[in-house]
């Protein structure tokens, strides 16, 4: 039996592997950069805007949006060592000054109430035990007209097969992935209105199409390095090949949601 507290810290230290950002290169969600620039211009964000980004990962959304959209950033993670990837790259970028992160568990946000204009959590919100408390504290911590922009794995309603829904599955943002209307549903029970969504099916079969490759040639060229950061590479080629047929049955995809508070 796994318990809530579990799931949240093994989902945590597999984010933070180097073996991670070599396999999902800078984004660690369906879509990439590309996905994220949707969302903030579905968002509406504007100069000024304060927003946060639960779930934050290596920084990357974080620092685009603060580059491109110069809105200021506080990113939430669970994880320590995604933090200081995620803080490195920030430097780097000289947004240091724009974009901050901290640690913290989205269903209890380090962060104050009413405050933010958008909220943004990507690929994430699957992962968290519990739901409910994370869209209410999505709701707490956005200003009345806020708005909350989500893109997450979906699970058709006729549910998962049983091989994808282990401990690795649920890391892997399968395992508790919910359809579009469960998610609305979830929103609508924190008083998130939502305004729209979206399918980019399509993203999750391309994800699983670039790990794969990636990880063909890594076997190839540098099986050393595979070991030495604990890859097991066939493992992780089945899962790839469930994952693909859930998609091309309809039952695994990737969608765009934004909801709003009153
Ligand atoms: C699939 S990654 C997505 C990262 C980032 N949003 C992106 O798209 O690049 C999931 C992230 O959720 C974080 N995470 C998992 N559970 C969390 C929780 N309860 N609170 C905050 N972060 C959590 C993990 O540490 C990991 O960085």
């Amino acid at each position: 039996m796994t318990t809530p507290d579990e799931i949240k810290s093994c989902c945590a230290a597999v984010y933070g592997q180097d073996a991670v950002a070599l396999l999902l290169g800078e984004s660690y969600h369906p879509g990439g950069l590309a996905l994220t620039r949707r969302l903030a211009g579905v968002l509406g964000l504007r100069r000024g805007d304060r927003v946060a980004d639960v779930a934050c990962g290596p920084g990357t959304t974080a620092c685009a949006l603060a580059a491109e959209y110069h809105v200021t950033v506080d990113g939430v993670d669970l994880g320590e060592s995604t933090l200081e990837r995620a803080s490195a790259a920030a430097e780097v970028a000289g947004l240091s000054g724009t974009v901050r992160f901290q640690l913290g568990d989205a269903e209890r946000l380090p962060l104050p109430d009413d405050t933010f204009d958008a909220l943004v959590c990507e690929c994430a919100f699957c992962t968290f035990p519990d739901k409910t408390a994370a869209a209410a504290e999505f709701a707490r911590v956005l200003r009345p007209g806020g708005r909350v922009g989500i893109t997450d794995v979906t699970v058709a309603e006729t549910g998962l097969p049983q091989e994808l829904t282990s401990l690795a599955a649920w890391v892997a943002c399968i395992a508790d992935a919910r359809s579009i209307r469960e998610y609305t549903a979830i929103l609508a029970g924190a008083g998130l209105r939502t305004t729209r969504t979206e399918s980019h099916d399509e993203a999750v079969a391309r994800m699983i199409d670039q790990i794969e490759a990636r990880l063909r040639v890594l076997r190839m060229t540098a099986p050393d390095r595979l070991a030495d950061l604990g890859v097991d590479a066939d493992a992780v080629l089945h899962y790839a090949a469930l994952a693909r047929q859930a998609v091309a049955d309809g039952i695994l995809g990737y969608a765009l949601v934004v909801a709003q508070k009153p």
